[in-house]
């Protein structure tokens, strides 16, 4: 038997002892005839923390983002703007085009997770017969693909001003929207007042076992609200998940601060191992979340180094990495792509599991340097 670190994601995070005395406890009603007082009690805690007028509890951040792009893009032949790197884009089945019939158009997302904003002026379109409708333009913050960056305040305001200009809709994913107000050490309302429309999820990093929120204007919930029942996702006595997400709130957002704290000590550790085949840029770890890059000339493909990281040698437990019982140790993580490993902090990973993560990262990233030398260029 080996230990686990699983660094794969924050999802991966289990509810809290005061979640489950929560969902047990909870008041609960019919939440189609919007009866569920729970339900009711945590629609009104998002729409006050977010700064916006109504929001609506939803089964997941997929859904949340679908029903927007829905609700703000009603017409035939409408379009959304997006980042090439973001959820909505990657990671979400096509759901706009599949479910909605809307064209996704993407923009090219910088590292820092903001795109070129006089690029997206010249993108709108809709005067011309032979357009799409430009109806949305959609962002992430956190940026997970670009490893959990936050995006700048400045950027997300002129962006809002480039929208509002053009009547065009702002959405945001800010499915770790708190992580991003932990890391400004701004309130969440300050960060989305440009923005018309916002998904929050509860099952990341704040440990719920499910669900998400979508905010906005009245009017944008209560179409929400029809859409949401059409695709599914209108659930009953959903106040026992509702009763977790009240306590993310509460007791799981203020800690954040000790995982994003704790990825930059990992993110630091590599760093300082100087190996020419692994590197992080310490700078630009924001929160929860590390890249780790493969150099190029590197014959090593993350899998190989996921495969490695997941097994336990002899040499590691005769030797230093493993557990004060002697188990080896593994740790999880996953691949972006052929040449970047992302690790996820969470709620889950005291310092014990981190100090055991570090040493086996350390193991096995010295060892895979030693067997494959950097190819001549
Ligand atoms: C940025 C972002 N948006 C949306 C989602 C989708 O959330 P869910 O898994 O609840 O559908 C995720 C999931 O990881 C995400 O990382």
């Amino acid at each position: 038997m080996a230990y686990i670190v699983d660094l794969r994601s924050d999802t991966v995070t289990k509810p809290t002892e005061s979640m489950k005395h929560a969902m047990v406890n909870s008041a609960l009603g019919d939440d189609v005839f919007g009866e569920d007082p729970t339900v009711n009690a945590l629609e009104s805690k998002v729409a006050n923390l977010l700064g916006k007028q109504a929001a609506l509890f939803v089964p997941s951040g997929t859904m949340a983002n679908l029903i927007a792009i829905m609700v703000h893009c009603n017409k035939r032949g409408s379009e959304a703007i997006v980042g090439n790197c973001s959820h909505i884009y990657k990671y979400e089945q096509g759901g706009a085009a599949h479910v909605a019939g809307v064209l996704l158009s993407t923009m090219q997302n910088k590292p820092d997770g903001t795109f070129d904003l006089q690029e997206l002026e010249k993108r709108i379109r809709g005067s011309d017969i032979h357009d799409p409708i430009t109806s949305l333009v959609a962002i992430e913050n956190t940026q997970n693909y670009c490893g959990g960056k936050v995006l700048p305040l400045q950027w997300i305001d002129d962006l809002s001003d480039l929208c509002k200009k053009h009547s065009l809709p702002l959405h945001m994913d800010g499915a770790r929207l708190l992580n991003a107000s932990t890391y400004l050490a701004v309130p969440p309302e300050r960060i989305v007042r440009g923005c018309d429309s916002v998904a929050l999820c509860f099952s990341k990093g704040l440990s719920a076992p499910a669900g998400s929120a979508l905010a906005g204007s009245y009017h944008f919930i209560q179409q929400a609200r029809r859409m949401r029942k059409m695709l599914g996702g209108g659930m009953r006595q959903s106040g026992v998940l509702a009763a977790a997400a009240m306590v993310a709130l509460d007791e799981v957002a203020p800690a954040l601060a000790l995982d994003h704290k704790r990825a930059r000590t990992l993110a630091k550790v590599i760093e300082g191992l100087f190996l020419k085949t692994f590197s992080v840029d310490v700078e630009s770890q924001h929160t929860n979340m590390i890249l780790v890059r493969i150099a190029e000339r590197s014959p090593l493909r993350a899998e190989q180094v996921l495969n490695r990281l997941a097994q336990v040698s002899l040499a590691e437990t005769q030797g230093d990495c493993k557990t004060p019982n002697d188990e080896g140790v593994i740790v999880k993580a996953i691949c972006f792509n052929d040449k970047t490993i992302r690790l996820t902090l969470h709620r889950e990973i005291l310092d014990t599991d981190l100090w055991l993560a570090i040493m086996k990262i350390t193991f096995v990233f010295k060892e895979l340097e030693a067997a494959n030398p950097l190819v001549q260029s």
